[in-house]
């Protein structure tokens, strides 16, 4: 059959210029766009055999389990926290993902979070919006170099972290599931320990059930007071209540937040404090980053549906 009789369910968009290609290469249903997105569902349910998906849209079980002919679901990013895997391996589902092409934007992101904390970057903007600036001393900064990073989870992401907080001068640590062996910096196997000799904690691991709120009230009590949590991990990682807690309370410095437990919604404790950067979940939102992670996904898609290898297959 070719491409252009099989159907694809879009749950999020890529960027109009990969959204056209798709258009003109596979059936395309917009679900994103749908009044009543379960009508439109029923309408295709038999037809669609691939899922274009990102990490605020669930591919649970009761979706796969809708659509009986699904053969693959693309994932438009590289954390894939809200697939069901046990549903798609039982239907010998192929799920593939973004890994690399977005790794440098997340990583500066981190850096940046790291970056604003510590020198009041969004608070000093302010400062001079606001018209402070002559009135009244700017609040002093701290200086990140020669403080020591934890980063939990050191793989692709975290690596790039760590490379461009080393040419800051700070000392990396790193926590994950096992010591690499060939990496030199200090491996911490407790998390709560390592969160006990850093001045920044910043988290690059995955989500999903394994590391559920391993950021709790005790890790951020060990970061202490002049410690400052950064996450572009995912929400799920931090024990979110536990977090405004400490924030609250003055038990940690301050956070540099890209993702959130339930996303798009941040607490408000959060939104008042000069301490806290927040962003909408933007590691690798650049032109560049989001049209290659589009292109893999479309490239993904015409592998399956030829026979041919898949480009990043992630299960
Ligand atoms: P990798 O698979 O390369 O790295 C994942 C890391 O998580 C590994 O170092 C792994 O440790 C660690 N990890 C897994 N389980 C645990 C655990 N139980 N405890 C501690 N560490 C653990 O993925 P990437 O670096 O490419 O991406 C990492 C994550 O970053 C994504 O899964 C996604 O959630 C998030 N992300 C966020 C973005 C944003 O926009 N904010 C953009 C892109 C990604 P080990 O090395 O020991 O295996
Ligand atoms: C990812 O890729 O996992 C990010 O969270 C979204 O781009």
């Amino acid at each position: 059959m070719p491409n252009t009789q099989r159907t694809v369910l879009a749950l999020s968009p890529l960027l109009p210029p990969e959204m056209a290609k798709l258009e003109t290469r596979f059936k395309t249903v917009r679900l994103y766009n749908e009044s009543d997105p379960e009508k439109a569902l029923q309408a295709v349910k038999n037809d669609v055999v691939g899922i274009i998906s990102n990490p605020a849209t669930p591919v649970r079980r009761g979706l796969i389990e809708a659509l009986p002919n699904l053969e693959i679901v693309t994932q438009f990013g590289v954390g894939v926290d809200n697939i069901d895997f046990e549903a798609t391996r039982e239907r010998g589902i192929a799920v593939t993902n973004t890994p690399d092409v977005l790794t440098d934007d997340t990583a500066d992101i981190a850096v940046s979070l790291l970056l604003s904390l510590s020198r009041r970057i969004c608070e000093a903007d302010m400062f001079v919006r606001v018209g402070k600036w002559g009135t009244t001393p700017m609040p002093l900064g701290v200086t990140p170099k020669g403080k020591t990073v934890g980063i939990v989870g050191l793989g692709r992401i975290g690596k790039a972290i760590a490379k461009r907080l080393v040419a800051f001068d700070m000392r990396v640590v790193y926590h994950g599931r096992k010591q690499k062996a060939e990496l030199a910096w200090p491996f911490y196997s407790d998390l709560e320990k390592m969160a006990a000799d850093c001045d920044y904690l910043v988290l690059a691991c995955s989500g999903g059930p394994d590391t559920y709120h391993i950021v709790n009230a005790r890790v951020l009590e060990a970061l202490g007071p002049k410690g400052y949590l950064v996450n572009v991990a995912r929400g799920s990682v931090v024990d979110e209540e536990a977090l405004v807690d400490a924030l609250v309370n003055k038990r940690i410095a301050g956070a540099g937040l890209d993702v959130y437990a339930h996303e798009p919604n941040v607490p408000d404790p959060l939104k008042t404090m000069d301490n806290v950067v927040l962003l909408p979940h933007i590691g690798s939102a650049t032109v560049e980053t989001r049209t290659i992670m589009g292109e893999i996904v479309l490239a993904n898609l015409e592998s399956h549906f030829s026979g041919k290898p898949l480009i990043t297959k992630v299960a």
